[in-house]
């Protein structure tokens, strides 16, 4: 379901991927987070494609992992991240068409569907049809301070 990622996947690509994370997050083109369950990875979150105060949200989990909303939980926190911390005032993502899981991921986060396009999977190695989404910065709830203290 991972339109960038070969399948199988591709180790010595994968080494590289990893190895570029901290040039990305040192110039602010992607951050990517580990989701950890117990001390153990069991999935990625991350906003990649950063341009113009935009960027692109993407999640995976293992298999054992799923139906859990752990990807909602993940993606909830860098979504905070992202616009409240760096700054960022939109987003875009997207699934496959035959993914309803992801797209139910995305539209409880908030995400209006904005349309669908063709795109390569690299994992499929065919081309298919992408739901796209996108989501807007909104000002984040704070109480108003004269009921902060009461
Ligand atoms: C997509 C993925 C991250 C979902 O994560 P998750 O933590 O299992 O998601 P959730 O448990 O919150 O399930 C999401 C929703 O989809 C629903 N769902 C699960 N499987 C479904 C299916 N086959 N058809 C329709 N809905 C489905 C769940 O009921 C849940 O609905 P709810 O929000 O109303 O409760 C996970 O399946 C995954 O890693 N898949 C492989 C990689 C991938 O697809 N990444 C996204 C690429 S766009």
């Amino acid at each position: 379901m991972l339109s960038n990622a070969t399948y199988p996947p591709d180790m010595r690509e994968i080494g590289h991927w990893f190895a570029s994370h901290e040039h990305e997050w040192t110039d602010g083109s992607a951050y990517r987070f580990a989701i950890e369950l117990e001390d153990r990875v069991i999935g990625i979150v991350d906003v990649d494609s950063i341009v113009g105060g935009s960027g692109s949200l993407g999640y995976w989990l293992e298999k054992s992992a799923w139906g859990k909303a752990y990807a909602f939980e993940a993606a909830q926190a860098l979504i905070d991240f992202v616009f409240y911390e760096i700054g960022l005032s939109s987003l875009g993502s997207g699934h496959a068409f035959d993914n309803p899981a992801s797209g139910r991921v995305l539209t409880r986060l908030g995400f209006m569907p904005v349309g669908a396009r063709e795109l390569f999977s690299q994992s499929r190695r065919e081309t298919i049809t992408q739901c796209c989404y996108e989501l807007a910065r909104q000002a984040k709830h704070t109480p108003r301070p004269e009921l902060r203290d009461s």
